[in-house]
């Protein structure tokens, strides 16, 4: 899955790039401070850390639904501040899912409809746009549900739903605040399993976890504390092709931390 040609993408650019950056919001609470962060395509990551700890912030500028206050955010080599909102809207649809912990589906509409809507802005009609929600709720294993609302359906498939509707368009980059947060653990390990399976497909996802053990699990892990990243464990080295995520045995049991990048606190 990638861009669509003649849309002005770098094809070698990364997904996402953090160049020194900052959030402040109005009041004084500084979210984010000096941030740099590379992810390559098709890698999988997970971000941790506490409560308030800045992670949701750091993925909503990477989504581009916020603007950094310092520093440069470039997706898929776009600098998000130098764009128009037109252009963000359309970088967004075009090239970008979103996963949230609370779901977010339409009451009182079916699964199908539900997904269909992922597509509201791509121009397709709405018979294409079903039949391809149909495709995607096969794909998270929906394929019986397809007529079920929100509130005939399980906390798990409720999030399959939502997983669906994030990658009906086929983005490149998929992004998930705590998807599992409001999930038993069966339903969760299932939900990462969805996940785990788009990224083999190719895409880049981006998942925000509270539960340790299963950014454990995840390629590769990026911690974040009062704001700043204070723990990488597979950082790619510098430019270049895709370096793989290091990952496996000789990771810090205590951290989660293996050879790669430590940022002082
Ligand atoms: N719109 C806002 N206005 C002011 N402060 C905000 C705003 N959004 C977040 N903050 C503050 O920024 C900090 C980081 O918030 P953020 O939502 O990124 O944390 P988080 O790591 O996602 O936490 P959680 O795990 O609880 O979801 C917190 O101290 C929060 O109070
Ligand atoms: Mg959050």
């Amino acid at each position: 899955m990638g861009e669509s040609a003649g849309t002005g993408e770098d094809a070698q650019a990364p997904a996402v790039e953090f160049d020194g950056v900052g959030r402040r919001y109005p009041g004084g609470v500084r979210a984010l401070d000096g941030v740099d962060l590379r992810v390559e395509r098709g890698e999988m990551v997970a971000i941790v850390g506490p409560s308030g700890s800045g992670k949701s912030t750091m993925l909503n500028l990477v989504g581009t639904l916020d603007a950094p206050t310092e520093g440069a955010v470039r997706v898929f080599g776009h600098d998000v501040g130098a764009l128009g909102d037109d252009q963000l809207s359309a970088l967004r649809a075009r090239s970008i899912g979103f996963v949230f912990q609370q779901f977010h589906l339409a009451p009182n509409v079916r699964a199908v409809d539900n997904v269909a809507e992922g597509l509201l802005y791509s121009g397709v009609p709405l018979r294409v746009r079903r039949a391809r929600a149909a495709e995607a709720l096969e794909r998270v294993g929906l394929a019986d549900r397809a007529g079920h609302r929100p509130h005939e359906l399980s906390g798990g498939q409720k999030q399959r739903v939502a997983i669906a509707r994030a990658v009906v368009g086929a983005p490149a980059l998929l992004l998930a605040d705590e998807p599992t947060g409001a999930l038993d653990t069966a339903s969760g390990v299932a939900v990462l399993e969805v996940l785990r399976e788009l990224h083999r497909e190719g895409v880049t996802v981006i998942v925000i976890t509270h539960d340790r053990e299963l950014a454990e699990g995840l390629p590769r892990r990026v911690e974040v504390r009062d704001g700043r990243v204070v723990a990488d464990s597979g950082a790619p080295t510098g430019p270049g092709p895709h370096t793989p995520a290091r990952t496996g045995p000789g990771a810090d049991p205590a951290t989660g931390a293996t050879a790669g990048r430590e940022v002082a606190r």
